[in-house]
């Protein structure tokens, strides 16, 4: 059976819901609390048996770059000054036996451009795609949830939730066939589709597990919404030649690629925090509307 042990992180969008932060830095490197959304994203990938991280990047990515690499001289001040601590987190920020990758995308043409970007490095093996911007929180990861999924089917699977008629216009939608509890075999899918012509409100976030199949699909999409090669096209193609699944996840999801859910998701993740909780709980508590 083909495992999946590749994990491809588009990170080359040009984030400019997020401007001005994100002139000179990447929007995959905003921290939730104090860890960046890449780092969520990584973990949760490792979580699911992933050991090959292929980061698709871009102009002012090098922070990513760093942030998985070997850090000698913080490592060495921690050390000397007995932060036992820190330099454990420093260190483990990826554990030894995963691998790391990076590849430019030269423009950013579009979330279907950056995966195909990665076709040489994933070869001929079924890979996951996450979006470090779509934050989601599950137990177990939402990855692994969909890994599992992909084990039994040995199909694509497209992560999917359900979002509200007039938000269709910002997401890719699937029209689908419901197989099990959560599981859809999809019959269409189109990109951003006005209320009134959705197929359906469910929606697809950040997470994907596709057979290489799709490269080939890519390689013929054309721009389509908003003049970009979208995922969601190749996907389209796909369902000529290959059953796909969309699959419900469970976990909640913060659209952390906008403002609000960014907002929402530090809240939130602070109001868990160990460290953080009871006195940010207080202090929220303490503020006058
Ligand atoms: P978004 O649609 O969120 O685009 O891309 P963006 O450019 O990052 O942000 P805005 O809309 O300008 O604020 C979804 C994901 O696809 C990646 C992004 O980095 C993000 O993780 N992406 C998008 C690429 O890697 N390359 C592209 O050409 C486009």
């Amino acid at each position: 059976m083909n495992r999946v042990t590749k994990a491809v992180f588009p990170v080359a969008g040009l984030g400019t819901r997020f401007l001005p932060v994100t002139k000179a830095s990447p929007k995959e490197m905003l921290p939730i609390v104090d860890k960046p959304l890449i780092q969520y994203a990584a973990e949760e990938a490792i979580a699911a048996g992933i050991d090959e991280l292929i980061f698709v990047t871009g102009r002012n990515k090098r922070s990513i770059e760093d942030h998985f690499d070997k850090a000698h001289e913080l490592e060495a001040q921690l050390k000397a000054d007995g932060k036992k601590q820190l330099l454990d987190t420093v260190q483990n920020v990826l554990p030894n036996t995963t691998s790391c990758v990076y590849i430019r995308q030269p423009e950013a043409l579009g979330l279907g451009h950056a995966v195909l970007c990665a076709k040489q490095v994933v070869g001929d093996s079924p890979f996951a795609v996450i979006l470090a911007d779509d934050l989601i929180s599950g137990e177990p990861g939402v990855l692994k949830q969909m890994v599992d999924l992909y084990e039994k089917h040995q199909c694509s699977v497209i992560g999917v939730q359900t979002v509200a008629k007039e938000e269709t216009r910002s997401y890719g939608i699937v029209k689908g066939k419901l197989s099990e509890q959560r599981v859809y075999t999809v019959e269409a899918i189109v990109e951003k589709p006005l209320p009134e012509k959705a197929p359906s409100t469910l929606a697809v976030v950040g997470r994907y597990i596709l057979t290489p199949k799709i490269f080939a699909m890519l390689e013929n999409v054309t721009p389509g919404a908003g003049g970009e090669i979208q995922l969601t096209d190749g996907i389209a193609a796909l369902l000529s030649h290959e059953k796909v699944l969309a699959y419900e996840f469970v976990g909640k999801r913060y659209d952390c690629g906008n403002k609000f859910g960014y907002l929402q998701a530090t809240v939130e993740y602070a109001l868990t925090h160990a460290e953080l909780k009871d006195k940010f709980r207080a202090y929220l508590k303490s503020l006058k509307f």
